[in-house]
């Protein structure tokens, strides 16, 4: 054999054993990862152990790595007082920490008191002329749609778009838009449907227009991972007691820079760059902080920020791709259910389409909530149907357990499907 042959026989077998480990390594992280989800993770919100839980669409249940969060701040509390100054550097940390889940920079964000408040610092932060005009969905969450619907008296005109098919994309915006109009609010995903709008390619229709996109991601963050940056957010608002895992009461916005349009309706200190070190408030003109900061007010929700640091570390470990991938396994399963029992979906089926763990079935019958209720099984009945979905902890077995207590609520006319609906 020649001996350049020979060779590059040796290069090959190394190349291909070294594939072959790259890929066994990514075969067991993989595992882990899956096997991670179904088990260990569960244990860590003994909720569920409690109930069926199939809600995490309303609110997700306490974990322990982020009860350990809140207990940790109320020892020091209750032992030494803080000191505050910890606290407060805690609280950049967790800040830093939230802005590389999903690709901003710290002083891109603020702390706010949930979705309504970041979502209102939009629509209260421009000066609106009259005649300008915002679009939002007509199916909007009210949350989102208000905040709009109440600048309508500075001359701001509300176009609500309806949403012909199951999930908004560039074209179910083209026609409603004019030289007028400002900024479209979306939510990412849908409470009611569970459908996936497609943020990337709004965003991308209107970049060379004076139009913002302002996105509503109560249902999808911590869920689906997705980076600020490419899907062209102008502003993205969130609560945090949904996919991000904290107790209510605490949300974040997102704003890139320049930040010189958005103006506060409040301001406090923390808003201030130019505030004065000996705290005297003085008539000299007010500078405020060049970034998402200026929308800070006061003291900030000191538990549930430290809550949400360790809420995030626990996302991290599990990994938003993972837990998007989990749940999207859970909803083929439930949709093969619900195809088997002859109940239809009310959102998009394709996975392109739809959030990975929300699923709103074509149930409406009055009696819905008191029959899962008495089953011990948590969900909500929504606007179009019945509401399942899933969270980090959920199981195939959750699953099962949800198809096997409506198929014998079918099979005994304890419910019935939407042709009686309310
Ligand atoms: C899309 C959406 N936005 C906002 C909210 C809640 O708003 P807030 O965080 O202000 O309570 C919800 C549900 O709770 C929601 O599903």
């Amino acid at each position: 054999m020649p001996e350049w042959s020979y060779q590059s026989d040796r290069i090959f077998c190394r190349v291909l054993s070294s594939a072959v480990l790259v890929l066994f390594v990514f075969f067991l992280k993989v595992m882990v990862n899956v096997t991670y989800l179904d088990a260990s993770i569960r244990r860590f919100f003994p909720a569920v152990e409690n109930m069926l839980y199939l809600d995490s669409a309303h609110q997700t249940p306490l974990a322990e790595p982020v009860k350990a969060e809140l207990d940790r701040f109320y020892d020091a509390s209750l032992q030494f007082a803080g000191p505050k100054c910890n606290w407060l550097n805690r609280i950049e940390e967790v800040r830093a920490q939230l802005a590389g889940f999903f690709g901003a920079r710290p002083e891109e964000i603020a702390f706010t008191k949930n979705t309504s408040e970041g979502l209102n610092i939009c629509a209260n932060g421009v000066a609106w002329e009259p005649g300008d005009n915002v679009l939002l969905l007509e199916s909007e969450h009210p949350n989102n749609a208000y905040a709009w619907l109440a600048k309508r008296d500075q001359g701001l005109e509300v176009r609500l778009v309806p949403a012909d098919k199951e999930w908004a994309d560039a074209d179910t915006f083209a026609t409603y838009i004019d030289d007028r109009t400002r900024a479209i609010a979306i939510s990412h995903v849908m409470f009611h449907s569970g459908q996936r709008n497609d943020i990337e390619g709004i965003f991308a229709s209107v970049q060379d227009r004076d139009i913002s996109v302002v996105v509503d991601a109560m249902q999808s963050v911590g869920v689906i991972p997705f980076n600020v940056k490419d899907i062209g957010a102008t502003a993205l608002a969130s609560g945090s007691h949904k996919g991000l895992l904290t107790p209510h009461g605490l949300g974040f916005m997102y704003t890139a820079e320049p930040m010189e349009e958005l103006k506060p309706s409040y301001v406090s200190t923390a808003g201030v760059a130019n505030a004065r070190a000996d705290l005297l408030a003085t008539v000299d003109p007010i500078e405020l902080q060049p970034n998402a900061h200026r929308f800070e007010i006061g003291n900030f929700n000191l538990p549930a920020i430290h809550a949400l640091g360790g809420a995030l570390t626990l996302l991290e470990q599990v990994g938003v791709a993972n837990i998007e991938a989990h749940a999207y396994t859970l909803g083929d399963q439930l949709i093969e259910i619900a195809d088997r029992l002859g109940i239809g979906l009310v959102g998009p089926r394709e996975r392109e389409h739809r959030a990975p763990h929300i699923y709103v079935l074509d149930v409406k019958d009055p009696e819905v909530a008191s029959y899962f209720a008495e089953q011990n099984v948590r969900l909500s009945p929504v606007r179009d149907g019945l509401r399942v979905s899933f969270g980090v902890y959920s199981t195939p077995e959750d699953v099962e357990s949800f198809g096997s207590l409506l198929h014998r609520a079918l099979d005994a006319a304890t419910l019935s499907t939407a042709s009686t609906a309310i």
